[in-house]
């Protein structure tokens, strides 16, 4: 692998939480170019950042989306596969359509851009994380969706970390559970539980005492320094791993 400071790094979601701080420490790091995707054009454009970048504002689970990635970026290195949204309904109340949005963005949409980076990555080489979710190996009441999402996401990294070794393409994930991201706030109930402890960071810490072993949700940043791990030659000899990183939840 050449040295950060000649890397093309992919991002996807990374106008917010976990991605947003990814693209910060991949900058600290010196990373040379980013190809960054997100849905939110505006908080795509605010990104602030000291190295060049191409941002795509569009859905990952649009196959058009990922054409125009491909022609422009023919070479990446590093991909961070993290675009996600959250959702909670018993299998009983489960609407379809809300279903298949969330199999779109989380599964399909990590499909497509898994196809694209390891497609840029295949004559040198090159490292992916993809961020799954405790969801997918912990089954909790309400969470068939997005816990059936990355369940997908977790075994399309193992298929995909063998499918690329012999291509030079380290394929891990990364499984966290409760972090202090964004995501919350589309969650009604999560809006309930702040409304009832008079704010976000009260409901934040509420949750992350509830069934956490260490007490507390993770940072995005935190998150994004395990990433940047796997994302690592320091995580040279590691493929198709998933990091459980939630604070001894699942345990
Ligand atoms: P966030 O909501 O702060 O960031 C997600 C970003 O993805 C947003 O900028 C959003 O605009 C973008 N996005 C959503 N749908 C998209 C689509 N169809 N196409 C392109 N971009 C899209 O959330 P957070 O927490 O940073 O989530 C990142 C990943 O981490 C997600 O895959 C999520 O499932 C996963 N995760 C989050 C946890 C948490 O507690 N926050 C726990 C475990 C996993």
């Amino acid at each position: 692998m050449p040295p950060l400071p000649e890397k093309t790094a992919l991002v996807t979601g990374a106008a917010s939480g976990i991605g947003a701080a990814v693209v910060a420490l991949l900058c600290a790091q010196g990373v040379g170019e980013f190809v960054l995707v997100d849905l939110d054009e505006a908080a795509l454009d605010a990104l602030d950042l000291p190295v060049p970048a191409r941002r795509f504002a569009g859905d990952v689970a649009d196959p058009a989306l990922w054409d125009a990635i491909e022609s422009a970026c023919p070479r990446l290195d590093l991909a961070v596969l993290n675009a996600g949204i959250a959702q909670a309904a018993p299998i009983v109340d489960l609407d379809f359509a809300q279903w298949r949005r969330v199999l779109a963005t989380n599964l399909d949409g990590m499909m497509l851009s898994l196809r694209c980076a390891m497609r840029a990555m295949s004559a040198r080489g090159g490292s992916v994380v993809m961020t799954a979710s405790v969801s997918g190996i912990k089954a909790e009441p309400g969470t068939a969706a997005y816990g059936a999402s990355k369940a997908g996401v977790i075994q399309l990294a193992k298929v995909a970390a063998k499918e690329g070794a012999p291509l030079g393409i380290r394929v891990n994930a990364v499984a966290p559970g409760g972090v202090d991201t964004p995501i919350w706030d589309a969650v009604p109930m999560f809006r309930d539980l702040a409304a009832e402890h008079g704010s976000r960071e009260a409901a934040i810490a509420a949750m992350g005492k509830l069934a956490t072993p260490l007490g507390r949700y993770a940072r995005a940043d935190e998150v994004a320094a395990q990433i940047a791990f796997l994302l690592s030659d320091a995580a040279a000899t590691i493929t198709g791993a998933v990091l459980v990183a939630d604070g001894g939840y699942s345990l």
